[in-house]
């Protein structure tokens, strides 16, 4: 008998059984619990404390989602962080039950155009189909039959799945189609049904299609990874079309949030910044995936945009990503900054950052969704900008000054936007 559950929203993670994806399964389930409280999490912070009821209850969602590797969402969060744990045992033994559950929910991805280094992972049985178009119809039905079965009043769709290589097919509709809605949903259609197979590099990737399988049912899809996704316009117009929401790329956890943080006052100080240099070591399964030069150049670019944006001028800049398997999710960078100041005199800011990468971006998740869900609320639908704080490289920023950000997101959730 299906359960009645209309109160609650779907919360679908593709790639469920990753680092960051299984941490905010497993933040979830202990906030649901009483058994953590709102440390990390944005939408718990003192600026919101007495206006937290605009947001739902950690009750209100509901988890299922997607992979393409076998294990389980526990054995993730058991070994994150590998020789230096991560997450108290006690609080992952108290959420065994719904973390089991929640596995037992997942269906099998796709890997379309993910390139070899995503393939080399799938040990899944994934069903392969002739043209995207089908792909799509089969993780349209896997999220319906989510929604149906669980009685869900709608579904948020989070992207944490691993850094697909850029893709030339969505490149070409973009480029092709500028920004004429016709011409971008033909080249769409076109290449949505060309048939060709799942690893070929000419077929549109895993990430477009989940987001389009989202939109087109008015959901809202979040892209927290630099792949593909949804890009602008496609966003727009599918939003216009069926009344859905979008916003990515690429969660900004870490030493990009730090640069988005520094980079306004060198820039506030007119400071001359010369040079801004970032080695990052890091040892999880992202990393095994950002080993592959073809993956590793979209995380490059996503976490190089911001410096050039917020200055006014490109710096020289050096980003660099090296995996250290001993460190597991546990993340070094370091960062060197060269400027100038009065009377063209050098000096030199360096920063190491010491993260533990999955718990810096759970909530991120977390906050991500449930303030997706309060715009669904509020009845707002397109790119949902007022997120831009939560993302390396958001989608139609029009600054990536960590602050400024952070005050559009406080003067939205305050509803400052609409005069209220
Ligand atoms: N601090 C952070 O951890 C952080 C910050 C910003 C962005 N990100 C991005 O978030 C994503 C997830 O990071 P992670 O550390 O959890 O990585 P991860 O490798 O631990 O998890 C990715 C999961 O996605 C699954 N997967 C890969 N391709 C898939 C597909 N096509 N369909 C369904 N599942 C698929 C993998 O099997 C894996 O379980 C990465 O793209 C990463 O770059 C992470």
């Amino acid at each position: 008998m299906k359960k009645q559950n209309k109160e609650k929203t779907g919360l679908w993670l593709i790639g469920a059984r990753g680092g960051v994806a299984s941490t905010a399964i497993l933040g979830l389930s202990a906030l649901q619990a009483g058994k953590t409280d709102g440390t990390g999490l944005v939408t718990e912070n003192y600026d919101f404390k007495d206006v937290s009821s605009v947001f739902p209850a950690w009750s209100e969602f509901f988890v299922g989602g997607c992979e393409i590797r076998t294990g389980s969402i526990y054995d993730t969060v058991a070994t994150l962080g590998g020789i230096h744990p991560a997450i108290r045992s006690d609080l992952i033994q108290a959420c065994k039950r719904d973390l089991a559950a929640i596995d037992s929910r997942l269906v099998p991805g796709t890997i379309r155009g993910s390139g070899k280094c995503i393939a080399s992972l799938a040990d899944m049985d994934l069903p392969t189909e002739d043209a995207p178009a089908e792909t799509v119809a089969r993780l349209e039905s896997q999220m319906k039959a989510f929604v149906d079965q669980n009685g869900l009043s709608s579904l948020i769709v989070v992207n944490v799945s691993s850094t697909e290589p850029v893709n030339a097919a969505v490149q070409s509709i973009l480029e092709k189609g500028g920004n004429d809605g016709k011409k971008l949903n033909s080249l769409w259609d076109k290449a949505l049904n060309k048939k060709c197979s799942q690893s070929s590099e000419s077929s549109l990737p895993a990430s477009s299609l989940y987001g389009y399988a989202a939109m087109k049912n008015g959901w809202t899809f979040i892209n927290f990874t630099p792949s593909t996704g949804v890009p602008i316009p496609l966003g727009d117009l599918w939003s216009e079309q069926y009344g859905s929401a979008y916003m990515g790329f690429d969660g900004k956890t870490g030493e990009t949030l730090m640069k988005s943080v520094l980079a306004p006052m060198f820039r506030n100080r007119n400071f001359n910044v010369m040079s801004w240099v970032g080695h990052n070591i890091f040892g999880n399964l992202d990393a095994v995936v950002l080993d592959d030069p073809a993956n590793k150049s979209a995380k490059v670019a996503s976490k190089d945009r911001l410096l050039g944006e917020i200055l006014g001028y490109r710096p020289q800049t050096l980003v660099t990503i090296e995996r250290i398997n001993s460190l597991g999710d546990w993340k070094t960078a370091w960062d060197h900054i060269h400027f100038q100041g009065f009377l063209g005199t050098p000096m030199a800011l360096q920063f190491t950052w010491e993260g533990c990468d999955s718990i810096l971006a759970a909530p991120l998740v977390l906050d991500l969704s449930r303030l997706a869900l309060t715009a669904r609320r509020r009845g707002q639908t397109g790119r949902l900008d007022f997120l831009s704080s939560f993302f390396k490289s958001p989608q139609g920023a029009s600054t990536h000054d960590f602050a400024r950000q952070y005050l559009a997101l406080y003067d939205w959730v305050m509803g400052a936007e609409n005069g209220k």
